[in-house]
């Protein structure tokens, strides 16, 4: 139908018939000559028609946006003065000899140029949206991804295979997506959570390098970094150390960058203890290009008068910590409550602030609610340990120690944002020595950090049983990036008796793990190579690559913050004939669209 795309029609054609097709982006109609813009995945081409082929002229009256229509053509220079030098096609426009409508459109619900189209308009008619030059270049980006990744991981010998979407749950922390089987009622397979069972069943059936660009699916809280679907580069390695594995992907992330970006990433990627990045970051997730840290206070203010202070300082699990900020003696009052505001969505109960005006003078240089609170000692050390100089501000943190860690770490987030202090570049970082469990003190038990199949730092099972959990590290490592968790993997498990020992702290008998995970525990007696992996969040990944704020924005169909696609309108209902062959039956409430419960 067509000799060129309209966006690779340039000098070089000069002169030359071609015929190119596509979608009306606007006409303009210009002193008895129609100008049409005419829009491929490749860019904007100008197309002229002019008076003296009345029959195409006449036609070309009659387009309007969207129109699908091909045109045959010659390429010829613009004349002087209405040159674009924006647009690759932006010298030439294309005399149109010959114009066919395709296909009519109507109206769209908004245009191409349109900026600030509501989200939800955009999900609705995304097949209108992914028109737009930003979504083009965002679906190539990932398409660039995805086979440079392919492309390294076959050099290095890694086999893509497929691994079941009907299956059991595979515990990663989220609500499963259950479907029902027909021919086994009242029986649901989960859609998976991850392939980690089957890629370490893959180990096991000696395929020794595993990859695969996997779909998975977990029914957690949505944000702007979550999708109930979404995509992993997922991989799985035997006979391989840590360093190894680490050392591996680091290669291929690198290679990635490299590849697609034209980015040369550090090499090696620095590490850090998860004690460390929670010390100094209040999260396991550090931006490293923001310049901020938290600096612990509790050992001087162990004694104040100041209850709020105090009782954290005494608290095995409380944690007292500054942040200060650099010139942040120009916040005003009412930005200083719009952080308070903020850090109260993380659990904090207040921000208390120093305002540092001259810290030579001690206590009479600065101005503060809480300093009548502090004693000379205190003052003076706060002051040393966060190096405070004039003009700075220093805000405090006071509580549980995961409180004070949510709300200085997403303040410390935040305050780089506003205060223009995010440095320029990539900043990957790995972090490592991740404690094996995370007690829960709702439901007062122990959790994995990582999954429940994650090997312990430890020797042999006997080591495991004999030690404190909540001493334990774990062997796993996070992939980070400008403060975005885009990888996580461990070595695993290999051994029945190790498995079994980490399934006893976590509550889970013998019984259930035998219901759950038997298939597992039978398969590690047959012969099961060292193995470990990781599984980067290709969506993530590419967000972050394409600078785009959500993820949405890099998913061809996403769903909304209700786990809902409103193009599609799914989820929907099914008939009764439906429902009746698998066997199920809804509560009325749920028939009549109320709560669930
Ligand atoms: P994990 O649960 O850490 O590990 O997931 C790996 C990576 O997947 C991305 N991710 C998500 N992206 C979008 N939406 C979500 N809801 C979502 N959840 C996770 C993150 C994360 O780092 N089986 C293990 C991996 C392993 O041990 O090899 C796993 O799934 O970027
Ligand atoms: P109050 O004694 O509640 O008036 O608080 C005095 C100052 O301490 C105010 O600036 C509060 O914002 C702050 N504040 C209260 N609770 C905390 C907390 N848990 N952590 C940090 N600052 C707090």
């Amino acid at each position: 139908m067509r000799s060129h795309y309209c966006g690779k029609v340039d000098e070089s054609l000069l002169d030359q018939e071609v015929t190119v097709c596509g979608w009306v982006n606007r006409r303009r109609d210009h002193g008895g000559v129609i100008f049409v813009d005419l829009r491929d995945r490749e860019g904007l081409l100008q197309v002229v028609f002019d008076p003296d082929r009345a029959e195409v002229f006449e036609t070309a009256e009659r387009l309007r946006s969207e129109f699908v229509i091909r045109v045959r053509g010659r390429v010829r220079r613009r004349p002087e003065g209405t040159t674009n030098d924006k647009l690759p096609t932006g010298q030439v426009e294309v005399l149109g000899l010959e114009l066919e409508v395709l296909n009519k459109a109507e109206t769209p619900p908004f245009h191409q140029d349109e900026h600030d189209v509501g989200e939800d308009l955009r999900l609705k008619y995304r097949y209108v949206d992914m028109r737009r030059e930003h979504m083009q270049r965002k679906l190539k980006l990932r398409a660039q991804v995805t086979s440079a990744m392919r492309r390294h991981l076959d050099e290095q010998g890694f086999l893509d295979v497929e691994t079941p979407m009907l299956t059991r749950a595979t515990p990663e922390g989220a609500r499963d997506y259950v479907v029902p089987s027909r021919t086994h009622p009242g029986q649901f397979f989960a859609l998976p959570q991850s392939p980690q069972l089957f890629k370490q069943l893959l180990m096991m059936s000696g395929v020794d390098r595993y990859y695969q660009i996997v779909r998975c699916f977990r029914d957690e809280d949505l944000r702007a970094d979550r999708q109930p679907e979404f995509t992993q580069l997922d991989m799985e390695m035997s006979f391989m150390s840590e360093e190894q594995i680490m050392e591996l992907v680091e290669g291929l992330i690198r290679s990635l960058f490299k590849d697609v970006m034209g980015v040369e990433l550090e090499n090696p990627f620095p590490r850090m203890p998860y004690a460390e990045a929670m010390r100094r970051f209040g999260s396991d997730k550090p931006d490293l290009r923001i310049p901020l840290e938290l600096v612990d206070v509790a050992d001087l203010v162990a004694d104040a008068e100041f209850k709020v202070f105090s009782g954290p300082a005494a608290d095995k699990n409380g944690r007292v910590a500054a942040l200060r900020l650099p010139k942040g003696g120009e916040l005003t009052r009412k930005e200083i409550d719009g952080y308070t505001e903020f850090v109260g969505r993380y659990g904090a109960k207040g921000l208390a602030y120093i305002k540092v005006n001259d810290p030579s003078q001690g206590r009479e240089g600065l101005q503060s609610p809480i300093l009548k609170f502090l004693s000379d000692e205190a003052v003076a050390g706060i002051l040393e340990r966060t190096a405070a100089e004039a003009g700075d501000l220093i805000f405090f943190g006071a509580d549980k120690a995961t409180v004070v860690n949510d709300a200085l770490g997403a303040l410390r987030v935040k305050l780089g944002k506003d205060r223009g202090l995010v440095a320029d570049g990539w900043r990957p970082l790995w972090v490592v020595d991740f404690p094996m469990f995370e007690y829960d003190e709702g439901d007062k038990r122990w959790y994995s950090l990582h999954h429940p199949f994650t090997a312990p730092r430890v020797e042999n099972a006997e080591a495991l049983k004999s030690a404190k959990p909540e001493e334990l590290i774990s062997r796993a490592y996070d992939m980070v990036l400008n403060g975005s968790e885009i990888g996580g993997g461990s070595v695993r498990i290999h051994d029945t008796e190790m498995q079994s020992a980490v399934f006893d702290y976590l509550g889970i008998s013998e019984e259930e793990a035998e219901e759950k995970f038997g298939f597992l525990l039978e398969a590690l007696k047959y012969g099961c190579p060292p193995h470990g992996g990781i599984a980067f969040g290709l969506d993530r990944l590419v967000m972050l690559m394409a600078g785009a704020d959500s993820i949405r924005e890099v998913i061809a169909f996403p769903k909304t913050q209700t786990a809902a696609c409103l193009l599609t309108d799914a989820p929907g209902t099914v008939d009764n004939k439906q429902l009746r062959d698998l066997g199920i039956r809804l509560r009325k409430t749920v028939q009549d669209g109320e709560a669930k419960e």
